[in-house]
């Protein structure tokens, strides 16, 4: 269970392993390669098959790594790509998640799904599709929002394309936003548009196939941070 949003885990610059692409029969072991890495923020895709096609897992999934990762040190990241998110804040949220993002064009309400996310006692993020412009965002209050999510590649499935535009889009939304909003890039991060997105602003690099699609998830995340943030190793 959350306990208290805690903004600061998402100021660092950081790979977030999704463990959409990870090995579900394996789960516990391939989190624990990549949290034994360094990596302190674990990205869960939650799918419903009607704002994306795919299902994929919900509360039950978070719930299974969530003692894991927080005690190493980590949270959990829930990105969810699901109509009507703000139903199903409370549940993600008891389930152990710190983090939890919906997005814009899921809820005819952001500003109440986002106070929900916080009333749960997690921080908040906004997610916007390669689609929604940027300044989607913009009447957004910045005291509403922890995170903000920049979609990278259309959203359902793993080991895509990053689409070029989006540097520019990270760009732009990284000038609008305020120091402390987080902002996370998701969608083909790889050894080669890595330090790319941390050149346009992205702090938070999710990674999903570059990570766990590797044989060793933990080399492949160090090597990731690395390409990211080669000043930082
Ligand atoms: C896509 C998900 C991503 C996905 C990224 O809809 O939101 O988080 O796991 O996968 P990669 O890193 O493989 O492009
Ligand atoms: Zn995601």
């Amino acid at each position: 269970m959350a306990t208290a949003a805690q903004p600061e885990r998402l100021a660092r610059p950081q790979i977030a392993p999704s463990i959409l692409s990870a090995d579900f029969a394996r789960l516990g072991a391939q989190v624990a390669a990549v949290t034994a890495a360094g990596a302190r923020l674990i990205h869960v895709d939650v799918m419903d098959g009607h704002f994306v096609p795919p299902i994929t897992f919900g509360a039950v999934a978070v719930a299974a790594i969530a003692d894991q990762v927080h005690a190493a040190g980590g949270g959990i990241d829930v990105h969810l790509m699901i109509e009507r998110p703000e139903r199903y804040v409370a549940e993600i949220a008891a389930a152990g998640a710190d983090s939890i993002t919906v997005h814009q064009e899921a809820t005819p309400h952001l500003a109440y799904a986002l106070a929900a996310v916080r009333e749960a006692g997690c921080t908040a993020g906004a997610a916007i599709n390669p689609a929604t412009p940027a300044a989607a965002l913009r009447e957004v209050s910045e005291d509403a929002v922890d995170l903000v999510l920049c979609m990278s590649v259309n959203p359902g499935w793993g080991n895509q394309q990053l689409i070029p535009a989006s540097y520019d889009k990270l760009r732009r939304l990284r000038a609008a936003l305020p120091e402390q909003v987080a902002l996370e890039v998701d969608g083909g991060v790889h050894v080669d548009t890595a330090l790319l997105c941390a050149e346009a602003g992205a702090n938070l690099l999710v990674a999903g196939a570059a990570v766990f699609g590797a044989a060793d998830p933990g080399a492949a995340y160090a090597e990731l941070a690395s390409a990211a943030w080669p000043a930082a190793g």
